[in-house]
């Protein structure tokens, strides 16, 4: 594991976006497993800048996102479908029809992930797996608890989750209580993972997640299984 403390949020984004950009250059057609929230922002902003001036074409590129709030739909502007193409799609030459986002409006959830598995698997996997990590080690949605779950599956959220994530609603009451989330299987069996965590209040279970010992209990730590993660911290937000 490879890991990066940097002064700023700035700089986080600019590494996080050259190891993006460089994947796809090496492989056109690469697939990016995405993430949302506050950290992948700037990741996100550089993609952009880096389309605009020509370093970058998404034109062959497909994505898979990480997870979604059940009973969001795609034009709620809390959902992460609306996130992904407010802050990256609608600005790069990315063919929409190969971008997914788990379905939080799907029916027969059952149903709907183990489909979304089995189109992860259709795609050859995960070239390059974009994290942030939630305040209680979360990554994706898995939340802490007894066991990892490798598929992609109804999580129950966290407090603490409905609590940090309460910032982008109008009140905590308005936070969906659970979200469709890829597991642990998709995520592990990425070829590169690259975890970007901002601010103090990142910092302990960081540490938790890379030198604690690897347990349901902080979801992150999985990662140290891994053997291409490379970690993108900055205390600065
Ligand atoms: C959310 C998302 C995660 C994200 C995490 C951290 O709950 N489901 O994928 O990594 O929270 O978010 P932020 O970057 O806003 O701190």
């Amino acid at each position: 594991m490879k890991v990066v403390i940097t002064e700023s949020y700035e700089k986080l984004s600019r590494m996080a976006a050259d190891i993006i950009a460089g994947a796809v250059k090496e492989k056109p057609d690469c697939v990016l497993g995405l993430a949302t929230g506050s950290s992948p922002v700037g990741t996100y902003r550089e993609l952009i800048r880096k389309y605009k001036n020509g370093e970058t074409d998404f034109s062959r590129v497909k994505t898979v996102n990480l997870d979604e709030y059940v009973g969001l739909a795609p034009d709620h502007p809390q959902s992460y479908r609306y996130f992904m193409d407010r802050n990256l799609f609608d600005s790069i030459n990315i063919d929409k029809a190969n971008t997914r986002v788990p379905d939080g409006l799907a029916a027969d959830t059952a149903a709907f992930c183990e489909e979304y598995d089995a189109y992860i698997a259709s795609l050859g996997g995960i070239d390059v797996q974009l994290l942030g990590i939630g305040v209680d080690g979360h990554i994706g949605f898995n939340e802490p608890g007894d066991c990892f779950i490798a598929g992609t599956h109804v999580a129950e959220l966290d407090d603490s989750t409905i609590e940090a994530n309460s910032r982008f609603f109008e009140s905590r009451r308005d936070v969906p209580r659970t979200a469709i989330t890829m597991g642990m299987k998709s995520i592990l069996c990425a070829k590169k993972i690259v975890l970007i965590a901002s601010g103090e209040n990142k910092k302990n279970v960081l540490l938790e997640a890379l030198h604690g010992d690897v347990t349901p209990k902080v979801p992150a730590s999985v990662l140290q299984l891994h053997p291409d993660v490379t970690v993108i911290y900055s205390d600065k937000i």
